[in-house]
């Protein structure tokens, strides 16, 4: 695992959390057949799954249970796993293995790099980003992750039809990309009904979700649906 980003503002600060004994095994005996390395020429998924179907791709899975509950509960997906943070991608490994999942790889990397230029276009049927580093300062706000140009990059990334399930605990974050939405030429936020009920309900409750209830935050989820050319 070498460089992560290139980007001079970033959506991340790395912790530096110590990897767990558990995880650091993980890493040395999974990573060889859960990661994928952006290699020059991009990422081809079909070769690295062994079923063929939908791909999901969660952004920022943290300590990787929610995914993992997510990949047990849905078989038929394929899930694609991002984040930076080395404990919680060994943690992720953990839940993949303990839960003997076949349908889950994950990748260690910068999703905005990532997406520009190691990801086919058309090639992700649905974005999971729950509870990303809201940056509650003003002068930190260009650091979130979720804005015109993230969108942009789905556009590209996401299938004709896909979805973005986005979740926060930062009321006025979500706000921010409910009106980025409805100024995207290429999105629009599904409006409450069955079908938003029905994807809002595939969402586990995750470890930031917790703690940010704990706080007292009001948690609103959005669903954005990439519309046909
Ligand atoms: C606030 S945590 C939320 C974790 C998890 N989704 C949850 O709800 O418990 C946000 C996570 O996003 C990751 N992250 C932030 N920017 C990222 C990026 N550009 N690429 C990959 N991961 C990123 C961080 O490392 C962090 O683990």
């Amino acid at each position: 695992m070498g460089q992560l980003s290139t980007r001079s503002i970033r959506t991340f600060v790395l912790r530096q959390g110590r990897l767990t004994e558990g995880q650091q095994r993980s890493l040395d005996e999974h990573w060889g057949t859960f990661g994928i390395e952006p290699t020059e020429g991009g990422i081809d998924l079909s070769q690295h799954y062994d079923q063929t179907a939908p791909v999901w791709m969660e952004i920022g899975f943290g300590n990787g249970v929610a995914l993992g509950h997510m990949a047990q509960n849905n078989p038929a997906v394929n899930f694609l796993g991002v984040e930076v943070h080395l404990p919680g991608v060994g943690h992720a490994l953990v839940e993949i293995t303990n839960r003997e999942l076949s349908n889950v790889r994950l990748i260690r990397y910068d999703v905005l790099d990532l997406i520009e230029h190691f990801m086919s276009p058309a090639s992700v049927d649905r974005v999971l980003v729950y509870f990303p580093d809201p940056w509650h300062k003003t002068r930190h706000h260009k650091r979130r992750l979720v804005n015109a140009t993230f969108l942009d990059l789905l556009s590209t990334l996401l299938r004709d039809d896909g979805l973005i399930h986005f979740a926060s605990d930062w009321v006025p974050y979500a706000r921010q990309v409910q009106s980025v939405v409805e100024e995207h030429p290429k999105f629009e936020c599904l409006p409450a009904g069955d079908e938003f009920q029905q994807i809002v309900s595939l969402r586990p409750e995750t470890h930031f979700e917790r703690r940010g209830t704990r706080l007292g935050h009001e948690v609103t989820d959005l669903v954005i649906r990439k519309l046909p050319n």
